[in-house]
């Protein structure tokens, strides 16, 4: 007797998380989010070899060809702007100021955007020269990576000597009115974690708001470990030594950073604040607004992404109004698809869904 086979069933259907519905507003996700913050890599270069990003030796640089153009540049922000929703933009790198036509970018996204907040994120070495003619060009406001002021500890974890420099470019930051300016800064275990509260008090005495990043897996060593990381509670135990800290009853509206008023043990006086942006031990994703353009052009949906779309092979294949509508298409695909969340497992019980994307915090834009 022939065996009894069970009938055929209907494959499951394929799940295409690009498949988004009709109607789509906007850069949405499945997941109920919208993206209205565009960050952009304007470079994958840097002068700094920072040890928690870059490798000694540092990386293959994209060829020119390979990175978007002014024009380019002006073109996609515009189409974010005008049919995607796009209400702010932070311009990143690598090290944006090693791009030279960095002004005129600035200058020509102003002139097309008037009312648009555009942000820049720099290690301010050479900013000192720049920052007047930054302000000048239109730029709103500027954060500066900073991990240590002692000049030993600066040099080794960033690999070269410029701390002047870039206390120089903070200043001149400042004078030429580019506040509130925020500086960026991540501990290492042994290396700088002892300075976090000195950080803290040069900070308030300048007038910066000053936050501490935990440091994240996206070095090009591969050296991240999650003991090693100092992590926002232990971060808020080094400041405690010196400093009271209390939630900031301001809204925190999707921002990395969770703030908290500074004051000094024995003082009622509000000093200022201090940001503590926790994306590994207490991951924000659920809030996030954020979508990314890297230098090359491509949509990464997540800092953590391992999945690209090109945007720029689009650009350069036309340019009616038509071809906009594709570029724009496709990027709405894009974050269509954005994973809920980075998997990075912060229960400490292991790391199962979370996959080191290729690329470095170099080459996606901080
Ligand atoms: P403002 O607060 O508006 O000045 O901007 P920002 O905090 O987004 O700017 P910045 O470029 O200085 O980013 C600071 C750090 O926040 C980045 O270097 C990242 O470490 C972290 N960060 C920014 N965006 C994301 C994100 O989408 N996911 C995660 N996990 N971390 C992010
Ligand atoms: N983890 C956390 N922050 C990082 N940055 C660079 N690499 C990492 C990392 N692995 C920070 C820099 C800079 C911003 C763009 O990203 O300090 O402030
Ligand atoms: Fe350069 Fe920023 Fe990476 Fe440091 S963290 S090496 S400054 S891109």
């Amino acid at each position: 007797m022939p065996a009894v086979t069970a009938p055929a069933q209907a494959p499951a259907p394929a799940v295409d998380p690009t498949a988004r519905p009709l109607g789509q507003v906007g850069l949405a996700d499945r997941y109920g989010r919208r993206a209205t913050d565009m960050r952009l890599s304007l470079t994958d270069k840097c002068n700094l070899r920072c040890s928690y990003c870059m490798p000694a030796e540092g990386l293959a640089w994209l060829s020119k060809n390979q990175v978007m153009t002014a024009e380019e540049i002006l073109r996609i922000v515009r189409i974010g702007v005008d049919r995607l929703g796009v209400r702010e933009l932070r311009l990143t790198g690598g090290e944006p100021l090693v791009r030279a036509d960095l002004v005129g970018i600035i200058a020509g996204l102003r002139q097309a955007h008037p009312q648009l907040p555009i942000s820049l994120t720099t290690n301010g070495v050479g900013l000192a020269k720049k920052a007047q003619a930054l302000k000048n060009a239109g730029l709103t406001r500027i954060n500066i990576s900073l991990d240590s002021l002692h000049p030993d500890t600066f040099a080794q974890l960033t690999r070269r000597p410029f701390l002047d420099q870039v206390l120089a470019g903070v200043e001149a930051a400042a004078v030429a009115g580019l506040g509130l300016i925020k500086i960026n800064a991540v501990l290492m275990r042994g290396i700088n974690d002892q300075g976090a509260a000195e950080l803290l008090g040069w900070a308030l005495a300048g007038g910066y708001e000053l936050r501490f990043i935990e440091q994240m897996p996206l070095d090009a060593d591969h050296g991240w470990t999650r003991a090693d990381m100092i992590t926002a509670a232990e971060i808020r135990q080094l400041l405690a030594a010196e400093f009271d800290l209390s939630p900031d009853p301001r809204e925190r509206d999707g921002a990395p950073a969770e703030r908290f008023e500074v004051r000094r043990h024995d003082s009622a006086e509000l000093l200022g604040t201090v940001g503590i942006i926790a994306s590994v031990t207490e991951p924000f994703c659920s809030d996030c607004k954020r979508t990314r353009i890297t230098a090359e052009g491509k949509v990464m949906s997540c800092l953590f992404s391992r999945v690209e779309v090109d945007l720029l092979a689009l650009l350069r294949a036309g340019d009616t109004a038509a071809d906009d509508d594709a570029v724009a298409t496709r990027w709405q695909e894009a974050m269509w698809a954005k994973p809920k969340a980075h998997g990075m497992d912060h229960t400490g019980l292991g790391d199962a869904d979370y996959v080191q994307p290729d690329r470095t915090m170099s080459a996606i834009g901080g």
